[in-house]
């Protein structure tokens, strides 16, 4: 639901005032907190939890340390937690709160593009463990996701792009308007464009969820540019230049490559697609000799089966193919040509 700063503290009166939880406890990061909390109106009775995010944050550590949080406070069932933060901050939060005493209510306030126009919604979360991403995580629903898009005017232009890189991949998935508007340059931040183009952008992911919430079929092609792009975020981690977003982006066109080299989509989309990443995005670069862990960070993939790589290659706007069996050989060839 997108809101105004006003708004959100009405919802937020409101569900307390309806639901009466034995406790409150608003997360945030330092960040999150700097640059959205001066613009929420935290209830006296409620507790403030920060945390650190980014993929630093978002693993066992960082999970078993919230955990106790919950604990000490004396949250139970009749809880409240209100997630107010990044992707990394709603998939950890979303998590501790999803397996704490087998679940108790949270709510996601989004305050990074990413994780508005996708992350926030679909119910999955997520933790890293042993170097691959969210590779131990739950479906769970936030239980409302409510979004402030003036929230954005804080970010960094890298955090931007990041968010970009998605709203991206939705414009390839869904085709029409969607595509034209990423056709054109990323709108700066206090662009009143921005409230319709996240709207337009949850909404598309709500209609893929909708349909496939655990992930057996048609959601698969929301994972386009992220087997390729988790395994090079993987490969950087430490390096918060080169973020979720920029590694998607990037990832994206790699596996467009792999599709025209199997044939599936011509060298004119390909051309299309370099144009709408590139110059805007960094190039992720790597050396020969990493190729190697790139691969092994492939087989590490959730969608794998059976020991074959399953990739959602694009065939064209608006057509993206999931469980498509690609040769490691052929991945190889490819990445080796991106150097
Ligand atoms: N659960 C899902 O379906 C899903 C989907 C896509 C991505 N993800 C996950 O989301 C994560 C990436 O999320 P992200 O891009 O939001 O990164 P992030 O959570 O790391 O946030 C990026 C940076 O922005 C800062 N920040 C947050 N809000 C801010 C604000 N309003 N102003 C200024 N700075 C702010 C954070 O402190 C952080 O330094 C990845 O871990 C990815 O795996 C999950």
């Amino acid at each position: 639901m997108i809101l105004s700063y006003e708004h959100l503290n009405q919802n937020i009166q409101t569900l307390i005032s309806e639901n009466t939880p034995d406790k409150i406890v608003f997360i945030f990061s330092e960040n999150s907190f700097h640059h959205c909390g001066p613009h929420i109106e935290i209830p006296e009775n409620a507790n403030v939890v920060k945390i650190n995010d980014g993929e630093s944050g978002k693993n066992l550590n960082g999970a078993a340390s919230l955990w106790e949080k919950f604990l000490n406070l004396g949250c139970t069932r009749k809880s409240l937690i209100i997630a107010v933060g990044g992707g990394t901050l709603l998939d950890l939060t979303g998590f501790c709160a999803s397996t704490f005493m087998r679940g108790i209510d949270v709510i996601y306030v989004p305050t990074t593009l990413l994780s508005m126009v996708d992350s926030a919604e679909g119910g999955k979360t997520g933790i890293n463990l042993g170097g691959k991403k969210n590779i131990i995580g739950t479906f769970q629903k936030a239980s409302k996701v409510w979004i402030v898009p003036a929230f954005i005017k804080g970010l960094p232009q890298s955090e931007m792009l990041s968010g970009w890189a998605e709203i991206i991949k939705h414009g390839i998935l869904a085709g029409g308007d969607m595509f034209e508007t990423v056709q054109s340059t990323i709108p700066v931040k206090a662009s009143e464009d921005w409230d319709s183009i996240i709207q337009r952008n949850i909404e598309f992911k709500q209609s893929i969820v909708n349909q496939d919430f655990k992930e057996s079929g048609i959601r698969k092609t929301l994972n386009l540019g992220h087997t390729i792009g988790h395994a090079l975020e993987a490969l950087n981690f430490g390096k918060p230049k080169i973020n979720h977003g920029i590694c998607v982006a990037n990832g994206i066109l790699i596996e467009t490559q792999i599709a025209h080299k199997m044939g599936l989509c011509s060298a004119s989309f390909v051309k299309q697609i370099d144009k709408i990443i590139f110059p805007l995005f960094p190039k992720v670069e790597f050396q020969r000799n990493e190729i190697e862990r790139i691969c092994s960070l492939i087989d590490g993939d959730k969608k794998n089966e059976n020991n074959q790589w399953l990739f959602s290659l694009p065939e064209n706007i608006g057509k993206v193919t999931f469980n498509t069996v690609v040769e490691r050989e052929m991945v190889i060839e490819v990445l080796q040509n991106w150097i």
